[in-house]
């Protein structure tokens, strides 16, 4: 390789930086320009997220159309702040126990005890309350509600119960 080489392969790559800076200056003024005209509060879903977030805490209500009004905004409220249930509350064990509890139960992972007998017969002494209240509240590495808490202690139970249905 002759010092001309060189010369040829530094000029050709400096040029090829040149074009790689340029590009990202362009992409730079390109992202501004988005930034610019898309805006960031024209999502009708974030102002009204927004304007009920900062609503004032309290609101004066008078006479009898205030009284309807402070209901209805309590009904609202209370409704907001019931807690999500899973699965809308079903108490269907056998989809709870297919969507949730099967994950371990099925293929015994961290050794659940899976749907056959002979892996009850020590378990089922312990009676079915007992067995729901571990299911409920944790036993050895199986968390709380198999990890769900969304789910209800009744949800909990049914699901248990379809499994004891399984292996009795
Ligand atoms: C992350 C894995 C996992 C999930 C998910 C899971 N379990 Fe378990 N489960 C286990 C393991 C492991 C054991 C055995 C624990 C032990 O005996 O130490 C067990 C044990 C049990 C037992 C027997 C408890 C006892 O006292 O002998 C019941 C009942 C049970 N699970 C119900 C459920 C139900 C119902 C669900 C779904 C809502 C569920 N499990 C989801 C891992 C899991």
């Amino acid at each position: 390789m002759s010092a001309n080489d060189d010369r040829i392969f530094l000029k050709r790559f400096s040029l090829v930086i040149v074009a790689l800076a340029i590009f990202a200056i362009v992409m730079i003024l390109v992202a501004f320009q988005f930034h610019k005209t898309l805006g960031q509060h024209d999502n009708p879903a974030r102002v009204e997220a927004i304007s009920a977030r900062i609503q004032p805490v309290a609101g004066v209500y008078a006479g009898e159309t205030g009284r309807a009004a402070a209901m209805a905004a309590a009904e609202t409220a209370s409704a907001g702040a019931a807690p999500q249930v899973a699965f809308d509350g079903s108490l269907d064990g056998a989809m709870i126990y297919d969507r949730v509890c099967a994950a371990c139960h099925d293929s015994g992972a961290a050794g659940a005890p899976m749907l056959v007998a002979a892996d009850w017969t020590d378990r089922l002494p312990k009676g079915e309350d007992t067995l729901v209240d571990h299911a409920i509240n944790g036993i050895g590495v199986m968390p709380a509600k198999g990890g769900r808490s969304d789910l209800s202690d009744e949800q909990v139970r049914a699901s248990v119960e379809y499994m004891l249905a399984q292996v009795q």
